[in-house]
Order: structure tokens, then sequence, then C-alpha cells
């Protein structure tokens, strides 16, 4: 049966990324049908808007969403609900994304690529699962407002609100847990319950899902000490589930590790397995078209899309192993290179990755 990909490129580095992915996926000979429409700015460009129903309409329709990367400095002053960054939000809400699962893998080929001693990093492998559609990101009430009493009378205020349901925290802990189970069977779970109610409540709900999972070890960490772990003894976790602000900030952290935010994907997933796979790294635009951006993390991501959307993990497979043999033949794109290794460009690693699939 065919399966429809919906492309969507965006910014900055995004196009020339996202073409070199679509190579690699035309050479499986799998039955896709791949449409492409413009996200972020390039949309606002054209139609006004950066998440125009065109684009959006095309989504919902589709099986699986490639897409590149949004955001360019550009943008920056309008106003916020036309920005690029709107667009991969709206897609979240709009699809029920709740799942986002961020690997942060260092392949033992780029370990000096780390700020961190290579024995502290060496063999790294940890996934974040963050929830992706609830908390203070969302949440309502939102807004500014004029004070009326307090200390702060006759003031204007900004707030946002953070808050999670039962269902919310429930359906992220059994993603989680379920990671857990098919890797090293421990989970983390990182909260601020020593201060937040949300947190609090979050943790309560883990522990009572943690009961359908006895093979799995639940430990909590608030999230102050996590970043510190993170960058102390990465290598001590195995999974980490989180809210959608944590998450965000861990996963940022969680990447750098690595020192190769360059070959890093993602998959965000709904309830029924439709999700948005993209690279973990931005749009770059400094770099934007000069054909030197690094487009394994967006080859990776079209793997991760493999493997959860499409069921094809053997397909998955071969590119994740095409990938590999890249680079132990020594090809490097500018932001992983070092001595002694070759130097190539976004599209001679795209003709490196096809010639190794075959
Ligand atoms: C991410 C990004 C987004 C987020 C931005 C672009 C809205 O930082 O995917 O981590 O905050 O979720
Ligand atoms: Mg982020």
């Amino acid at each position: 049966m065919t399966k429809k990909i919906a492309v969507l490129p965006g910014d900055g580095i995004g196009p020339e990324i996202i073409e070199q992915a679509v190579r690699v996926l035309g050479a499986l000979s799998l039955d896709l049908e791949l449409e492409t429409q413009p996200v972020g700015g390039a949309a606002y460009d054209v139609h006004g808007h950066p998440l125009p129903p065109v684009t959006l309409e095309l989504a919902k329709r589709s099986d699986a969403i490639l897409f590149g990367a949004v955001g360019d400095w550009k943008y920056d002053n309008l106003p916020r609900e036309h920005r690029p960054e709107q667009a991969i939000l709206g897609l979240r809400r709009a699809l029920g994304l709740f799942a986002n699962l961020r690997p942060a893998v260092l392949y033992p080929e780029l370990a000096n690529a780390s700020s961190l001693k290579p024995e502290v990093v060496a063999g790294l492998d940890i996934l974040i699962v963050r929830e992706l559609t609830g908390d203070i990101y969302f949440g309502q009430p939102r807004g500014v407002r004029l004070l009326d009493d307090g200390p702060f009378k006759g003031e204007r205020q900004g707030f946002d609100t953070m808050h999670y349901a039962e269902t919310e925290i429930r359906r992220i802990g059994h993603v989680a847990f379920q990671a857990a189970r098919k890797r090293g069977k421990k989970l983390c779970s990182v909260d601020k319950a020593n201060v937040l109610e949300t947190s609090q409540f979050w943790r309560d709900i883990m522990i009572d899902v943690a009961k359908e999972y006895p093979d799995v070890e639940l430990s909590h960490m608030y999230v102050d000490n996590a970043a510190m772990q993170l960058v102390r003894a990465p290598k001590a976790f195995d999974v980490i589930v989180t809210g959608n602000l944590f998450g965000d900030i861990l996963s940022d952290e969680a990447a750098m590790l690595t020192g190769s935010i360059g070959m890093l994907p993602s998959a965000s997933l709904n309830a029924s397995n439709q999700g948005l796979y993209e690279p973990s790294h931005g749009s770059a635009p400094d770099i934007a078209g000069k054909n030197i951006a690094n487009p394994l993390a967006t080859m990776l991501s079209a793997a991760m899309m493999l493997r959860y959307s499409l069921d094809q993990s053997a397909q998955a497979d071969r590119i994740e192993a095409a990938v590999q043999s890249v680079l132990q033949q020594g090809l490097r794109t500018a932001d992983i290179y070092e001595e002694g290794t070759t130097r190539v460009s976004t599209s001679e690693m795209g003709d490196a990755v096809l010639k190794a699939l075959k």
C-alpha cells in the first residue's frame, strides 16, 4: 500500500538537508508518495502564514511528515503568531504529536567532537522522551494582564500556566516505559517536585504507571540535578522522561554532549503512530545555501520515520548502516571535521550514503 509522506523543508539549511534525505528514501524502492509544501518563514513569504492551510492539510492526510527546520533572523520582528516557530508548535498541536523521542548517541568515530572528556561520553546512548503538547507551552491562561492588587498593583504582569492532566502524564509515561523496556530497562523521570504542584502530580502518576512495568527500574530526579548529572556522568542514564519545558532544555544539553548535533534525529508521535520526523538541530541560516550543512541527522530522521510510522525497520537499519559506513570511511561535513578525515559537502555526503546503501 502506498504511504503518503509530507515533505516540509522549511527555512535555512532545511531544503538542502531534506534534498539529501529524499534521495536516500528514493534509493530504497519503497512504495512512497512524497508531496512537498513550504513551512515556517518560507511559507510566510508565499502564503502569509508559517503553517498555511495547504501545508497543514497535507500533514493531516499523510502517514508521516519529514520536516527540515524553521527559523531565520529575518523573521525576528514579526508578531509571534507569524514567526516560523509557530509552524512546528501548530503541527504538534494539530496532529496531537505528544511523544517526542530524542536520542543522544555518540558515534565512536566522533568521540573527539564532544566538549567532555572522551571517557565520560564514550559509548553514550541515551533517549530523552519529552512530552510535547502540554505543560507551560500550551497552558491557558497566558498573556499580559493588569494587576489590581498585591505589591505590584497597577503594573502589567506577563504570565503563563503550567499544567498536566492525568491522561497526558500517563500516555507519555507508557511511551517512556515501553522504550526503556526495549533498551536498558532504566527510566529516570525528571521534574521539579520540590517546588511545583504540577511536578508532584507528574511524579505521583509516574509511580502509578510504573506498577505496569515491574521489569523497568524507575527513578526520579529534580531538573536542576538532572542538568548537572547529564554533564557529570551522562552514561548513568538510559531513558529520561520529562515534561515539555524541561525536555526542551535537557534535550539540547544531551544533544551537545555528543558534540555532533548535526547527527541527531528526532521523532514526534501521536496516538496512532503518525509522526513528524526532524533533525534535532535548527535551521542554521548563517550557513544556508552553501552546501556545507550535515544531512545525516535528517537521513537518520527518515530512518526513524521508516521504523516508527511505516513499519519498515529493515529499511531503517539499512540507512543507519549506510551512515555508519560513511563515518567509518572518514567522510565528514564541516561540523564534524577533524584532522585526518575527509571534508565533504552536503551533496557529496548524500552521494556517499547512496553508494553505501548499494
Ligand atoms: C525544539 C525547539 C522548539 C521548542 C521551538 C522552535 C518552538 O526548540 O523543538 O526543541 O521549543 O519545542
Ligand atoms: Mg528546543
